[in-house]
């Protein structure tokens, strides 16, 4: 038997579900913490285009749990270290995805592991664990190193180019082949252009909360379902072109069709599958993405770190490739250190929104049940008392030592408990593969007049891409890593 999807929500009309809070709001049992409770264009305003200084001026005020009204709605705040694991590990099943701030995700990515909770989220997650296995990760390192080398001919000395929009391009063929095995040039993913259709559904939500609300022709909403059709097609296609001819892969995709339950049964159906596809593009895409233009435009700012980073490439590979082991393992510690601290000032996936189920106590303050909380990485991480001078950026805080002196739940960039990131070791070999190829062949620098501005929504990114002047790298390694090197290489 087939997993028995969660139930629907109340509604879906967006005017409905307004009221619908505001009747919830209404019948809270107990008073919201202290806060900002009145409503504000101002403030909803400034949370959507700069939520951080919003976020931290009210915890310098009311303390790490404190109300703001948002939008139509009063939104709880906890912050900082206590509150993370409190909300993500040791009281996570009193909050729920499904119903929070992000519950506009279903229209794309349905019932997959993001937008569900409860039992139907544990046997999905159980289902999908085995795909993102030590193992079944390090099979994709080929795929990885072998489209990065081949985008990398992009990389011309002398010109500009946007290294976000590159890193987009190049991380969605990577999902494509890994993931789902699906070929990015195939005739089936180019008839449609999926690279395209997928950055479309997305766009989505970027726009002003007022104009996802629209719905009709030529809405943002419309749009977004029309291009989420197209790909569906391409999915359902894949599926049945697979359970047809038996043809199965290293991919989670295969997994999914083959999952069983206990009677040895079909666990998921087409549709299951197609939410949790969805899902999986949408939760990978922009993470990964993200922190690759991040971490570059620091490192563009921070010449010391880029010279450590080159001398570990010089003292680890000598000129070769890296290998499954030092990719996976501690093999390239400052670079680990560099991408650690890259996500501590700015995770992308930013804010763990959750809806209470039961009042709860948390740092002397009760909150009603049934109401918006929202635990904060991006905030959490910029705590001085927790990450002293916390906007300076410095790897060296992600030391063995200061590491493991680091408070529980005080850096939280893959949420924790148990909807911790399951595409996080994925995630990691990723960046770190694009990463040192990059850093072992060129040096990137802004352009002069270039400054970063912060979008913030589904994912903190730069907001006018990263655009970067590619010159060589200073001083090249003994044999350069070139793309006859990736082909001849051996992983295993
Ligand atoms: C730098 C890379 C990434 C970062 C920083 C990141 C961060 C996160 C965070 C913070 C969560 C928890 C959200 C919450 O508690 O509300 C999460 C969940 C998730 N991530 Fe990632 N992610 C990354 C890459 C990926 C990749 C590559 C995939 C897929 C291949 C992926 C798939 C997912 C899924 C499916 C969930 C939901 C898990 C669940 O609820 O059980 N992520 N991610």
């Amino acid at each position: 038997m087939p997993l028995e999807s969660p139930a629907p929500l109340r509604s879906y009309n967006p005017f409905v579900v307004v009221v619908q809070d505001l009747l919830d709001e209404r019948s809270a049992s107990v008073p919201f913490p202290p806060g900002e409770t009145r409503p504000s264009l101002r403030r909803t305003q400034r949370f959507a285009n700069e939520p951080l200084p919003l976020l931290l001026e009210s915890y310098e005020r009311y303390g790490p749990v404190f109300t703001l009204r948002l939008f139509h709605a009063n939104g709880v705040f906890a912050l900082g270290p206590a509150a993370n694991h409190y909300m993500t590990v040791s009281h996570a099943s009193n909050f729920a995805y499904r119903t929070s701030y992000f519950r506009d995700l279903m229209g794309f990515a349905g019932d997959g592991l993001l937008t569900t909770d409860g039992d139907f989220h544990r046997a999905s997650r159980k289902i999908m664990l085995p795909a993102f296995h030590h193992e079944r990760i390090l099979s994709s390192l080929d795929t990885m190193l072998e489209e990065t080398s081949s985008a990398l001919e992009d990389f011309v000395p002398g010109t500009t180019i946007d290294l976000y929009a590159w890193t987009r391009r190049l991380a969605l063929r990577i999902a494509m082949r890994a993931l789902f095995g699906l070929d990015p040039d195939g005739p089936a993913a180019r008839s449609i252009d999926a690279a395209a259709l997928f950055e479309q559904t997305l766009s989505f939500y970027a726009r002003a909360y007022s104009l996802r609300m629209l719905r009709g022709p030529l809405s943002p909403w419309d749009r977004q379902q029309k291009a989420t059709r197209a790909l569906n097609r391409l999915i359902y296609s894949e599926i049945s072109r697979r359970r047809a001819t038996g043809e199965r892969g290293e991919d989670v995709l295969s997994l999914l069709i083959d999952a069983t339950d206990e009677d040895g049964q079909t666990a998921l159906t087409d549709l299951q599958i197609r939410d949790e596809v969805m899902t999986l593009l949408f939760a990978g895409h922009d993470t990964t993405t993200s922190t690759i233009a991040f971490m570059f435009h620091e490192l563009a700012r921070h010449p010391h770190v880029v010279e450590r980073l080159l001398a570990e490439q010089d003292t680890q590979l000598a000129g070769a490739l890296p290998t499954p082991t030092q990719l996976m393992g501690d093999g390239l510690p400052y670079l680990e250190q560099t991408l650690e601290e890259t996500l501590r000032l700015y995770p992308p996936a930013w804010i763990g929104p959750r809806r209470s189920v039961d009042p709860f106590e948390l740092h002397g303050h009760t909150v009603p049940g049934g109401v918006f909380v929202n635990y904060c990485s991006w905030a959490s991480h910029r705590l001085p008392d927790v990450f002293p001078e916390p906007d300076a950026f410095r790897p060296e805080r992600f030391a063995p030592e200061a590491k493991a002196a680091l408070e529980r739940g005080a850096y939280i960039p893959f949420g924790g408990g148990s909807r911790t990131c399951i595409g996080m070791r994925f995630g990691q070999l990723e960046i770190r593969t694009i990463a040192t190829l990059i850093l072992s062949r060129f040096a990137l620098a802004p352009p002069p007049d270039f400054r970063l501005t912060i979008r913030q929504m589904p994912t903190i990114s730069p907001r006018e891409g990263l655009p970067v002047v590619v010159s060589p790298r200073a001083t090249a390694p003994s044999t350069p890593l070139s793309k006859t090197s990736v082909e001849s290489a051996t992983f295993g």
